[in-house]
């Protein structure tokens, strides 16, 4: 247990937050033995991944910070276990669907990249997406027509108030949009260890979403392939997004607001062109266009700004405190209620 630990490194956002303890978890046994220590009992937790979806609202966090390093990736069923040597397993005998368990400290875009070059469907358009295997399921991370629980069979915990395990089943999850059981105050004990995902061996590609088919025949590719997909992806991803390391952001800082089909209409009126997508709920708004269209789209104010390639991503340019991005947020929540009459909520979680 360190103390006074700079998480700087450990939040994408960038700011210079100090956790007043921070643990790094190695092993099953090494949570075990935290969860008897008199400090970790007495103090205010926190699990962290990349700290890619988590903005700190203080400079100083008053409480333990748990960070998972726990490796490890494994055919997990019907399978011989075997560490990242999943090739010789793969011959024509292999069942279609291949149960992989990874430990939740392994960094997410190694574990798609990992998949895709095993050619194994089903997280190919979750490519480059920033954190840890362990935060994927807590928001259940989304992009490009996929949702990591479609491939989620079950999620590993230990209870860090009674020390017990539990396994959480993919309809226990109560997984949706960027929401899962996970996400609820009173489920903040579950430190999450592994998960199994559940992997196809037969081509089924998305290429549904926004301009997939168009990059693909740009780039002459009539019978994408897994890796043809990924790597599409990861070139747009890389031309709306920042790059992480590079200039601070958390992806989407809020959620793409749903309204009812009357808000729609009367939106559509002024603004024929607005982007929309129905679902049972009603009509999802892109929240990236609201705030583009509220003008704040490569705004800049000190050290923090709006991402000039995708609206939906605030960003910090370095050296900024917690606090301006705060007013940022907050200014232009109130900007897109007094333009369209909609309140977009947060896509980041607050600590
Ligand atoms: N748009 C604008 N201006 C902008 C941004 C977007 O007009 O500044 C329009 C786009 O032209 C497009 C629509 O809004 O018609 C949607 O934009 P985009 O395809 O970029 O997706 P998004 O809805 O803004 C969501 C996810 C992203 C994910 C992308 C791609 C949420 C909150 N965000 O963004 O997820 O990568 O789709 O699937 O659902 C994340 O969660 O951190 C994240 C980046």
């Amino acid at each position: 247990m360190k103390k006074d630990y700079s998480l700087q490194g450990l939040n994408t956002m960038g700011f210079n937050v100090i956790a007043k303890y921070f643990c790094e978890v190695n092993s099953l046994d090494d949570m075990k033995k935290l969860i008897d220590d008199k400090t970790f009992k007495e103090s205010k937790k926190l699990f962290l991944g990349g700290g890619s979806n988590i903005l700190f609202t203080d400079e100083y966090f008053d409480g333990i910070v748990i960070y998972s390093n726990l490796k490890g990736i494994k055919i997990s069923e019907s399978q011989q276990s075997t560490d990242k040597e999943f090739p010789q397993f793969l011959n024509s005998s292999t069942p279609e669907f291949l149960t992989v368990r990874c430990m939740s400290g392994e960094v997410w875009k190694d574990f798609v990249d990992f998949t895709v070059s095993n050619n194994l469907y089903g997280l190919e358009n979750l490519v480059d997406i920033p954190g840890s295997v362990g935060a994927a399921p807590v928001q259940n991370i989304g992009a490009y027509g996929s949702e990591v629980k479609d491939c989620i069979t079950k999620v590993y915990t230990i209870d860090i108030e009674s020390g017990e395990e539990r396994v959480f089943e993919n309809e226990e999850c109560e997984f949706a949009y960027r929401n899962s059981i996970f996400k609820k105050e009173e489920n903040k004990k579950y430190f999450i260890y592994a998960i199994d995902f559940r992997l196809k061996r037969n081509a089924e590609l998305k290429l549904e979403y926004g301009n997939i088919k168009d990059y693909l025949s740009k780039k002459n590719i009539k019978s994408p392939t897994l890796s043809d997909v990924a790597s599409a992806i990861k070139t747009i991803r890389a031309e709306k997004l920042p790059e992480v390391g590079v200039v601070g952001s958390v992806g989407s800082f809020f959620q793409n607001p749903i309204v009812d089909v009357d808000k729609y209409q009367s939106i559509k009126e002024t603004y024929p062109e607005v982007p929309s997508y129905p679902n049972d709920n009603g009509v999802k708004i892109p929240a990236g266009w609201l705030i583009d269209k509220s003008g704040w789209k490569g705004y800049r104010e000190n050290h923090v700004g709006v991402w000039d390639k995708q609206a939906l991503v605030l960003v910090h340019y370095g050296g900024g405190r917690p606090e301006e991005i705060l007013n940022l947020m907050t200014k232009i929540q109130e900007s897109v209620k007094e333009k369209f009459g909609i309140e977009i909520k947060l896509e980041v979680n607050l600590v």
